[in-house]
């Protein structure tokens, strides 16, 4: 099975997405999936610039020529790819929604209706890679992840990919602290993500109780907060 993490953080292996991902990498691996990483801030993606030339005169060809096509090749021929990207104004970083405003050309232009009546594009492809979601986020709770929810809830309702798993992870500032009081939980959180990744190679999904642990907040919310206005002061 093939796996490809898009990793969306400007601040890429360094950042706190990548111990996330790291994290499920192993887990992926050690089912036996073959995983790549990658780092889309490396990568040349320029703005969509909305001439549908990709659906009318080059049908599923964007006439942009950077680093895209052969992105849509490595998320067409996987078959799950992780969305990996920080919170950024309760949302996706720039790069990410520009990766996804890119990925046009792998539906047609047509209309159709799917199964709750909305409109959404025909397919272009007989199949489409599962689909899993990790963000990690700056702030203490996990109700940040709204938007993001409501976002994983419509590409399952649009049908052209299964949403297998969204892990969100709050508090997302400490994966990487220093501080030794913080690396038990931290550790313990990436074990977590490993037996995720383990999960949805193995059964393509993420169960509830594995999904619910996951969830936790690392530390109170309470001390998180008071942490970070600390170290503002500083
Ligand atoms: C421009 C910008 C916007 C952000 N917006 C949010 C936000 O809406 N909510 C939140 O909790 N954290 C927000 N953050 C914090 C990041 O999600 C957090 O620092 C995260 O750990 C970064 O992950 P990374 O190291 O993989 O880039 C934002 C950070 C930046 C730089």
């Amino acid at each position: 099975m093939k796996v490809t993490i898009f990793n969306a953080s400007p601040r890429g292996s360094r950042g706190n997405t990548h111990i996330m991902a790291e994290a499920l990498t192993r887990g992926l691996r050690a089912a036996g999936a073959e995983v790549e990483n990658i780092f889309l801030v490396e990568k040349n993606i320029r703005h969509c610039m909305g001439c549908f030339s990709c659906w009318m005169k080059t049908p599923g060809k964007c006439v942009i020529k950077d680093d895209m096509a052969g992105l849509i090749d490595k998320s067409m021929g996987s078959d799950i790819v992780v969305y990996a990207t920080p919170l950024y104004t309760d949302y996706v970083t720039g790069i990410m929604k520009d990766f996804m405003d890119r990925m046009l050309p792998i539906v047609c232009p047509q209309f159709e209706k799917d199964a709750n009546g909305q409109t959404r594009h025909k397919k272009r492809y007989a199949k489409y890679p599962d689909f899993v979601l990790i963000s990690n986020c700056g702030f203490p709770e996990a109700a940040q992840f709204e938007v993001l929810k409501v976002y994983c809830d419509r590409k399952m309702r649009f049908g052209k990919t299964n949403v297998i798993a969204q892990i969100y992870r709050s508090q997302g500032e400490l994966l990487k602290s220093e501080d030794a009081r913080y690396k038990p939980p931290v550790e313990r959180y990436k074990e977590l993500l490993s037996r995720a990744g383990e999960e949805i190679a193995k059964n393509r999904k993420l169960s509830l109780e594995l999904k619910q642990e996951l969830e936790k907040p690392l530390i109170p919310e309470e001390e998180y907060a008071r942490e970070v206005n600390k170290s503002c002061e500083k």
